[in-house]
């Protein structure tokens, strides 16, 4: 039985606090967070959405698990706490509503237009 843990540091700036837990090597962050009474914020649960988003302010998780998440915004320090698994000890700082998502997303959702044009310009 492998028992490794690591410090998992969460800057939770929602509600301004801190919360610090050893996660067990292997294990999923979010939900040992959760088994620990934490709720942390989540929304589809399958790296895919971005609500779970977080900053990566030190050390290193796993995160190989997702898809919504692009290797540059990886590459920028942003991490998916839904498909997080604690390889190491890392302090992470969660994201405001849609900041991720704007920064992967918004300059292609900004430049779509179709013939009609826009329809919330009417
Ligand atoms: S909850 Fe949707 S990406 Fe993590």
């Amino acid at each position: 039985m492998n028992n490794i843990s690591h410090k998992i540091t969460i800057n939770f700036k929602q509600e301004n606090r801190k919360i610090s837990l050893d996660v067990p090597e292997g294990e999923n962050i979010l939900q040992h967070f959760e088994k620990s009474g934490e709720k942390l914020p989540f929304s589809c649960r399958n790296g895919c959405c971005t609500t779970c988003a977080v900053k990566i302010i030190s050390g290193t998780i796993d995160q190989s698990q997702g898809i919504g998440l692009s290797k540059q915004m990886q590459s920028r320090g942003y991490g998916l706490l839904c498909i997080a698994i604690a390889i190491a000890q890392a302090e992470l700082e969660t994201q405001e509503d849609d900041e991720v998502y704007e920064l992967q997303f918004g300059k292609y959702l900004g430049s779509i237009k179709n013939k009609a044009g826009n329809p919330f310009d009417i």
